[in-house]
């Protein structure tokens, strides 16, 4: 058995999973049903929650008290990576959790990074700071990197059924990593010959899919302007063998509307000036403003002004079914319309916030929605509003009727009913 395998599973000794946010809680969860493991946060009220929700069992323990994790051989870190306001890698919360684990490594101790990097950044950057303990990598302590694929909201996929991508520093690594998560996930393993492989396999996903979607959205852009029903063409499109379907949308999120960036920034420091995706992100991020223009040049044609109107907008996550609010584009727009002073207001019953302390999202209860409205925006395709029934909303609208449905849930037989727009 592997060395390091059997510290866990002979000698009983724990797992630390940093950062018990959408990815490190439930990989805590899953983790404890085969091993010890100590959840680490620097959020003390999260930790408080945990404790308060009785997730500490004789198998988990949560903490936000650094010297707990000395009892643990194996770290998985699980912190965000998000960007800064220039839109270049924000590393703070990488480089202190790695600090972290240096203060209390001790020899043949295993590092596993699940956050989503940029392909360089385990060894340019993570690495130095575990060595700041005095020990040498691959004599002393071992680097894995194991980028995280969950999919928040879809009950179909689960952490254990997502297929991993998995690397490490050196070979006894490798071989320990792969047989690690083989234990807890019944998907398929991909080994890859080294870590920077596996980081840029992660961001190849995440841009793939943000340039495909942005494709798409440029699509809708034109043929809004040539008075053609984007989705018709896409349904016609689509009846050829070798079409990839993708759908227009708003993209926000903490994974496909930032990786891209990531990449884009390490493609500068080597000198190359990306075209195609920073041109895929440039139309995505143009996407919200695009939509209150036309808003706008529709109130136009109406004599009506977004000055002073009143506008309802249903979901504000990123997308359907989840609470995460994080570069929601929703958010952008509302922004957008509200610079242009139209009262706004949002219905998402999902979300956890009420108004946010600001007072900047003025969110209402779905059962106190009274009146009509200037405008109604069906912005995410929550269950809860597809529930609704669609006619609900036309209750919602004045005599004008405009409705812009950026999901497309009112059926198309009654969208001729009203001013309607779909991307
Ligand atoms: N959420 C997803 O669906 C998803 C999917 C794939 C990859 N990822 C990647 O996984 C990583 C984590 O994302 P997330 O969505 O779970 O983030 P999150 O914001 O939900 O949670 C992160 C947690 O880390 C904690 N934290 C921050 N700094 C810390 C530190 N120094 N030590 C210990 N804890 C610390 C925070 O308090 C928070 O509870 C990111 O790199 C993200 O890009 C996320």
């Amino acid at each position: 058995m592997n060395q390091a395998l059997e510290k866990l599973i002979v000698h009983q000794s724990s797992v630390a999973v940093l950062g018990l946010g959408y990815v490190g809680l439930p990989l805590l969860m899953e983790v404890s049903k085969k091993y010890k493991v100590v959840g680490f946060d620097t959020n003390d009220g999260l930790i408080a929650q945990l404790k308060d929700r009785l997730i500490e069992s004789e198998n988990i323990l949560v903490t936000s008290e650094l010297e707990v994790l000395r009892s643990c051989t194996v770290y998985i870190i699980c912190v965000p990576t998000d960007v800064l306001a220039d839109k270049s890698p924000d590393l703070s919360n990488l480089v202190e959790a790695s600090g972290s684990v240096a203060e209390v490594l001790k020899y043949d101790d295993i590092i596993i990074y699940e956050s989503t990097v940029y392909p360089g950044c385990t060894e340019e950057v993570c690495i130095p700071i575990l060595e700041k303990s005095g020990k040498k990598l691959n004599q002393d302590f071992t680097v894995c990197y194991a980028p995280e694929r969950i999919v928040p909201g879809d009950n179909k996929l689960s952490l254990n059924s997502i297929s991993r991508i998995v690397a490490a520093s050196n070979d006894k690594g490798s071989e320990f990593i792969y047989q690690f998560y083989k234990s807890f996930i019944t998907a398929d393993i991909h080994v890859t010959p080294n870590i920077k492989v596996a980081e840029a396999a992660k961001m190849v996903e995440n841009t793939q899919r943000d340039l495909n979607i942005s494709l798409m959205n440029e699509l809708a852009i034109i043929f809004d302007k040539l008075n053609i029903d984007t989705e018709s063409v896409l349904e016609a499109a689509s009846t050829k063998w070798n079409f990839h379907p993708y759908q227009p949308g708003l993209v926000g999120g903490h994974c496909i509307s930032v990786d891209p960036f990531y990449l884009l920034h390490k493609s500068r420091s080597v000198g190359h000036e990306p075209k195609v995706i920073a041109a895929g992100r440039a139309i995505n991020d143009y996407l919200p403003l695009y939509i209150v223009e036309k808003i706008e040049a529709l109130f136009l044609t109406k004599n009506k002004s977004l000055k002073g109107s009143h506008i309802l907008v249903y979901g504000l996550t990123f997308k359907e079914n989840i609470d995460d609010m994080r570069n929601s584009k929703v958010v952008d727009l509302i922004a957008h319309l509200k610079n242009k002073e139209a009262h706004v207001e949002v219905v998402d019953p999902i979300v956890q916030i009420r108004n946010d302390a600001s007072g900047k999202i003025p969110m209402i209860d779905i059962s106190k929605v009274k009146g009509t409205f200037d405008l109604v925006v069906i912005a995410v395709k929550h269950n809860i509003f597809l529930s609704l029934g669609h006619e609900y909303f036309y209750n919602l609208l004045d005599e004008h009727k405009i409705l812009f449905d950026l999901k497309r849930i009112i059926p198309i037989e009654h969208r001729g009913k009203f001013e309607y727009w779909a991307l």
